[in-house]
C-alpha cells in the first residue's frame, strides 16, 4: 500500500510554480495577481483566505484581498466583480463562499467572468469542462486528478466509482474522469439514495469518496488492490485532542487501508492540494489565450 501524500506534492507544485514564476519576472514579464473577496468575519473564511494569501506569497503572486463588512449589499458586490473583471492588472480573482444570506451567491458566482474564474465555479467554466474546451478545473476535482496523474496511477480504461454528487466535487470529478483528455476512465456516481452501493464499490479500480459521511467507505466496500482517494473533512469529537476534534474523512482507514494500493489519508491528502490547485489556475490565467 502507498500512501499519497498531498502535502509533500501540494509543497512541490507550489516550489515548481514560485520557479516559473522566477523566471517570467526575470524575463520582465509582470507577476501573476490573484484578488479575493472576503465578505464578513466567519473563522473559517477567514483561515481560508489567509492561506491562499500566504500561498499566493509562497509563489510569488501578486495578491490584493478585498474585504466587505456581513451588511454589505448585493449591488456593491456585483460592482466590485465587474471592477475586477475589467482590471487587466488581476488575472484571477475569487469570492470566498458562503456570502450572508441576503445576497444571492449564484447571482455573484455568475457575474465573475469565466477567463478570471480561477475557482472554476461559474456556469460557463463548468459547462466548458463538460464538453472538454479549455476552462479553469475547481480545485478539488483538480487536485485529485494532479494526484493520480503525478503518482502514476493509471486511468485509462479503469472502473472509476465516485460516491457523492455536489456540484463542486462529485459531478465534476465524474466529468473529469470521464473524458478522454483527463482520466478516459468507465464512470459510475453513487449517492445516498444508490441501490446496490457496496456492490458497485467493490467493482471500482478508483474508488472516491465525497459524501461528507465520517468513516462511510469500510473495507467490505473495497476491491483489493483498488485505489482509495478520500474527500471527506468532517469534524468528529475527539477528547484526546487539545482542540477537542480531530478530522474524519469518508473512508475508514485503518480497516481500508491494508486492502489498497494507493490511498489519501485525512488530512494530508486531497486537502492540502486544493490551494496549489487555485494558485496553478492564477498562473494559467496569465497564460491562457482563450
Ligand atoms: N469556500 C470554501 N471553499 C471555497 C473555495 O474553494 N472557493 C471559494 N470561493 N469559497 C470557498
Amino acid at each position: 500500500m502507498t500512501l499519497i501524500d498531498g502535502k509533500a506534492t501540494a509543497a512541490a507544485i507550489k516550489k515548481e510554480i514560485a520557479e516559473k514564476v522566477a523566471g517570467i519576472v526575470a524575463n520582465g514579464g509582470r507577476r501573476p495577481h490573484l484578488a479575493a473577496i472576503l465578505v464578513g468575519h466567519d473563522g473559517g473564511s477567514e483561515t481560508y483566505v489567509a492561506n491562499k494569501v500566504k500561498a499566493c506569497e509562497e509563489c510569488g503572486f501578486e495578491s490584493t484581498l478585498i474585504r466587505y463588512e456581513s451588511d454589505v449589499t448585493e449591488q456593491e458586490l456585483l460592482d466590485k466583480v465587474r471592477e475586477l473583471n475589467e482590471d487587466n492588472s488581476v488575472d484571477g480573482f475569487i469570492v470566498q463562499l458562503p456570502l450572508p444570506g441576503h445576497i444571492n451567491e449564484q447571482k455573484i458566482t455568475e457575474a465573475i467572468d469565466y477567463r478570471k474564474d480561477v475557482d472554476g465555479f461559474t456556469p460557463v467554466n463548468v459547462g466548458r469542462m463538460a464538453i472538454g474546451l479549455p476552462c479553469f478545473i475547481s480545485a478539488t476535482p483538480k487536485g485529485i486528478l494532479e494526484l493520480l496523474r503525478r503518482y502514476n496511477i493509471p486511468t485509462r480504461g479503469k472502473h472509476c466509482v465516485i460516491i457523492g454528487r455536489s456540484n463542486i466535487v462529485g459531478k465534476p470529478m465524474a466529468q473529469l474522469m470521464l473524458q478522454k483528455i483527463y482520466g478516459d476512465s468507465t464512470v459510475t456516481v453513487c449517492h445516498s439514495h444508490t441501490d446496490n452501493l457496496k456492490e458497485i464499490c467493490r467493482t471500482a479500480d478508483i474508488l472516491i469518496a465525497a459524501i461528507g459521511r465520517p468513516a462511510f467507505v469500510t473495507a467490505d466496500m473495497v476491491k483489493p488492490g483498488a485505489t482509495v482517494i478520500d474527500v471527506g473533512t468532517t469534524r468528529v469529537a475527539d477528547a484526546s485532542r487539545k482542540s477537542g476534534f480531530r478530522l474524519q474523512g469518508d473512508v475508514d482507514f485503518d480497516t481500508v487501508a491494508p486492502l489498497c494500493s494507493y490511498i489519501t489519508p485525512v488530512p494530508g491528502g486531497v486537502g492540502p492540494m486544493t490551494i496549489s490547485m487555485l494558485m496553478l489556475n492564477t498562473l494559467l490565467a496569465t497564460e491562457r489565450d482563450w
